[in-house]
């Protein structure tokens, strides 16, 4: 089933997310899957709603780490996907590949659903290469066998709020290469997702070319993700 992933960032606050919440309970889509990734100081607020992800986490114990979010309290919540390398954290300078590379093995030893973002972080003419370059480096830290817990999310950050997006055929091309990368590599089937700019009017295509979207600001508007849906249950 197509995953339709919705980003919060840091967009809502306490009463904007109690009205959200509210609201999306009511919208019903078994085409999809919908995983929320909640603005992460009201993460808690969605404790009883299926498939919700962890927008960062620092360390998997509980202790003494001042500020921090580890995996065991994301568990006690029943959050069950967590997302990495965000262009946003590393732009920010929030992580580097290091600390994403041990992020990834935390993540996916502790059995989360583990969404792992790669793509150039300025426009490039061949993104690929560099998406090579940062799977060959990130990937050697994961357990061969828990391959199966990792999930893609194709991101160029230039497309990210930007309101555009790459060429269709280009999407297609980088997706079926990752998809590639891990067959020939590592033998299995991985999930691949699109991010960065999706809206009512490409979510259609972008579908037809992928596992999923994931979409930021566009999905902290109920209105918005309603239009974003409906187009969804016209494609099938
Ligand atoms: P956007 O963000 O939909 O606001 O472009 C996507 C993302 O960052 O995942």
């Amino acid at each position: 089933m197509k995953k339709i992933i919705l980003n919060h960032k840091s967009y809502l606050g306490y009463n904007e997310t109690i009205k959200y919440i509210e609201e999306i309970k009511k919208i019903k889509q078994k085409d999809v899957e919908i995983i929320i990734y909640p603005s992460v100081p009201f993460i808690a607020l969605y404790k009883d709603i299926k498939n919700i992800g962890a927008q960062n986490f620092y360390s998997y114990n509980y202790g003494s780490y001042t500020g921090e979010i580890n995996l065991e309290s994301l568990k006690s919540m029943n959050i069950n996907y967590t997302l990495i390398g965000h262009s946003e954290r590393k732009k920010y300078k929030l992580d580097n590949y290091e600390q994403i590379k041990d992020k990834l093995f935390k993540s996916i030893n502790a059995g989360f659903e583990t969404i792992l973002c790669v793509g150039e972080l300025e426009y490039i003419k061949k993104p690929i290469k560099y998406i090579y370059k940062e799977l060959n480096y990130l990937i050697k830290s994961i357990d061969y066998e828990k391959l199966n817990k990792l999930k893609i999310a194709y991101e160029p950050s230039w497309a990210i709020g930007s309101g555009e997006t790459p060429e269709i055929n280009e999407i297609e091309k980088i997706i079926t290469n990752i998809k590639k990368y891990f067959e020939k590599k590592y033998e299995i089937q991985i999930e691949v997702y699109y991010g960065g700019s999706v809206d009512e009017s490409n979510i259609k295509e972008i579908l037809k070319v992928s596992d999923g979207v994931l979409i930021g600001k566009k999905s902290t508007n109920i209105e918005e993700l309603k239009k974003i849906i409906s187009q969804i249950s016209q494609n099938n």
